[in-house]
């Protein structure tokens, strides 16, 4: 029987495992150019949009050898039609090895795993997760530090809807770092991530300030966009759309190792100013997603370091 694993959540993974899967991407960026997945066929289901995440997953894909399948706009799919999300991922396990899904639904990837007979990779659900882009973050968040230890991590903006600061702050739990959650009152991080964080001994304080003071103690200042998809009142998305919006000046009192990241696409959140300062990360994170995403392919059709190595 073919092992294989799915990565729906970043909150099963242990240490071991996040640190086993950096080390596969560190080779990724060595030599993304390896074709181990030659015959194999990744299918890529987006019934939300996406540059970033499917692209580079598309060209992971396809710099391992493998061939893609997929839609980027569930308009074109039977979905339209009323075809179940399981019975659109059963038919797909039928023609692919593994199914890389987004979907607006918090839970659709756990849904899916029930339902298919090859891997399912998260590529976001709703508000809830965003495991692939964790696993570039951690990486981005090693390279620039040197550690995953101890660091102050800030995370600004949309903390309510933004999936890729929840996954973070689990897989951050690790490695004893220091939250601080930047937000206005009605973006404010979810009780359940709060509550997550006493559980597992994660400090945290919250603020709605962002100015250079505080900017002043971060190692990593994570932007993120307010998510406007996800509000049911566009009138309350319109009041807080441009509460933060990082500039140059802001980052006068900065630490020299501070380093700015943002999952993309940004904005107004992020001055075009800010693009060539020294601190500036985020494109430099973007283009880490191919060679974790490589990483993430192998790994879920059942590849290890050492086939990645050979
Ligand atoms: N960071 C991220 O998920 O970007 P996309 O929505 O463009 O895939």
């Amino acid at each position: 029987m073919t092992t294989f694993n799915n990565l729906t959540t970043i909150k099963g993974l242990s240490r071991e495992r996040l640190e086993y899967l950096l080390r596969m991407g560190r080779e990724f960026e060595r030599q993304p150019n390896r074709k181990i997945l030659d015959g194999r066929i990744v299918a890529t289901l987006f019934f939300e949009p996406s540059t970033r995440t499917r692209l580079s997953f598309e060209t992971a894909a396809l710099r391992l050898g493998a061939r893609v399948i997929g839609f980027s706009d569930p308009a074109v799919t039977s979905s339209t039609k009323g075809e179940t999300l399981e019975d659109t991922i059963r038919m797909v396990g039928n023609y692919a090895d593994v199914i890389v899904m987004r979907h607006y639904i918090e839970g659709a990837a756990e849904r899916a795993v029930k339902v298919s007979p090859v891997p399912i990779v998260n590529a976001g659900d709703g508000a809830n997760q965003h495991p692939t882009q964790t696993m570039l973050d951690l990486y981005t968040i090693l390279q620039t530090q040197g550690t995953l230890e101890n660091l102050n991590i800030h995370l600004v903006g949309d903390l309510k809807y933004g999936r890729t600061v929840h996954s973070l702050l689990q897989a951050m739990g690790h490695f004893n770092p220091t939250f601080t959650f930047i937000a206005p009152r009605e973006l404010a991080m979810p009780e359940k991530y709060k509550e997550y964080c006493h559980e597992h001994g994660i400090r945290f304080t919250e603020t709605e300030r962002f100015d250079a003071a505080t900017i002043a103690e971060a190692d990593i200042l994570y932007m993120t966009r307010v998510q406007r998809e996800r509000f049911a009142d566009l009138d309350e998305y319109e009041r807080v759309k441009d509460v933060y919006i990082l500039n140059r000046d802001m980052l006068r009192d900065a630490r020299a190792n501070m380093r700015i990241l943002h999952p993309l696409p940004r904005v107004n959140e992020i001055s075009t100013d800010v693009d060539d300062s020294p601190h500036a990360y985020y494109f430099q994170q973007a283009k880490n997603g191919l060679f974790m995403r490589q990483a993430i392919l192998c790994d879920a059709l059942g590849l290890t370091l050492d086939d990645v190595r050979a």
